[in-house]
């Protein structure tokens, strides 16, 4: 039974930076990557780490050699700052992690493959839904069409590189892939539905709520992306650390969760089934990348347990606080008046239980003690084993479905 739990069924088992938060670059957002930003060197740490950047393809047997260049032993690896080669997968150390990019790759899925025709007719419908859900439904999708885009240029620009531990790595890349499929079911609801584009996808720059949890988020992305920034530093450890903490606890264990619960609630009144069939789907990944971060972070702490100062502790729940009070006012923009069984001070709830939890989780003392859980309903949608048909059905539909047509 999965009490809130976001643990995954198909398988066994990020405060403020060092530098100071820079202010809000809408290039930023256009563009995904800091303007400073410039390739990473291809022999950096995290780039071919043992092979020699001279002759790629040719171990070199060298005396001098002899050290960088001998086989891995799991024992020597390490999440960040390793001296292991990291393109070497084996020997495993960090079962946990491959378990979790094995299981990922099982729950693989396309937003095609969901039938949206339901919705179309819904949402074409002038009773078929009420302003206030179709504010809903626009809000959440202005949020989340370009939150994934945001996640991804957090793994690729910024986390990868410094990991040190190739099973890590690998589910990153994963990771990375299923946050480009998200963005693809977002735009595939939006083009779906007949939205306007542009209102949607450059919400973040016209949606205070929105914006003002971008704004939150991305010093922690614009950190990582700096080329000159590298782990290695009792300050830097602790910088990526944060933004470790800022990602998987924050913006995917939190920030998400108030879109969530919108869209399945629409869902279970058997409206938008759709786009809520699609939130399953995105919501049963997305708890998968929060534990596979939260499953780093705990072992990052074990290999380097100087890192959790009391100073540390203390800013990471005053970022915890911002991040409940971003959250919730995100939920009073989108819930000016109740709705669905939902209003806003249910969210307040919900987000200091959650917040809760993914303090727990990391370690941390409970910030808000007593808080409980308003949607416990939340837990079945998690797991989706209790889904009838999805799994026995997928793999033809999949072959099939990419070009089905809903018109
Ligand atoms: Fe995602
Ligand atoms: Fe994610």
């Amino acid at each position: 039974m999965l009490n809130f739990e976001d643990d995954i069924p198909a398988a066994a088992p990020r405060l403020q930076p060092a530098v100071p938060p820079q202010a809000f670059d809408p290039a930023y957002l256009s563009f995904g990557i800091a303007a400073t930003a410039t390739p990473t060197p291809p022999f950096a740490k995290g780039g071919l780490g043992g092979i020699s950047p001279t002759s790629p393809h040719t171990p070199i047997a060298t005396a001098a050699a002899d050290t960088k260049h001998r086989r891995v032993r799991a024992e020597d690896k390490r999440i960040i700052n390793a001296n292991t080669d990291v393109n070497q997968l084996v020997p495993f150390k960090y079962k946990w992690a491959w378990q979790k990019y094995i299981a990922a790759c099982a729950n693989h899925w396309m937003p095609q493959e969901v039938n949206m025709n339901r919705d179309i007719a819904t949402w074409k419908d002038p009773n078929g839904l009420s302003e206030d859900e179709r504010h809903i439904i626009k809000r959440n999708l202005g949020f989340f069409v370009t939150a994934d885009s945001l996640a991804a240029n957090n793994i690729v620009l910024g986390t990868y590189r410094q990991i040190t531990a190739p099973e890590c790595r690998q589910y990153l890349l994963r990771q990375a892939f299923e946050e480009a499929i998200h963005t693809h079911a977002y735009q595939y609801i939006v083009e779906s539905l007949g939205l306007d584009e542009g209102e949607i996808f450059n919400a973040y720059h016209e949606i205070p709520s929105i914006r003002a949890k971008d704004e939150f988020l991305l010093p922690f992305i614009d950190v990582l992306a700096d080329p000159n920034f590298h782990t290695g530093t009792h300050a830097t450890d602790q910088t990526f650390l944060k933004s470790l903490i800022a990602f998987a606890c924050i913006m995917e264990g939190l920030f998400f969760y108030v879109g969530f619960v919108q869209i399945l609630a629409l869902g279970r009144q058997n409206k938008m089934t759709g786009a809520a069939e699609q939130y399953q789907y995105i919501l049963r990944d997305e708890s998968m990348h929060c534990n596979f971060g939260i499953d780093m972070i705990n072992q990052l702490k074990l290999e380097n347990p100087g890192l959790w100062t009391p100073e540390f502790k203390t800013e990471l729940k005053a970022m915890f606080q911002k991040a409940v009070d971003l959250e919730y006012a995100y939920a009073e923009d989108t819930l000016p008046r109740g709705v669905l069984g939902l209003n806003a001070p249910m969210f307040k709830e919900y987000l200091r239980f959650i917040a809760n939890r993914r303090a727990t989780q990391i370690g941390l003392d409970e910030m808000f003690p007593g808080a409980n859980n308003p949607f416990p309903w939340m837990a079945e949608m998690i797991d989706l084993k209790k889904e009838k048909n999805f799994f026995e059905t997928r793999v033809t539909e999949y072959q099939t479905g990419g070009a089905l047509n809903w018109d």
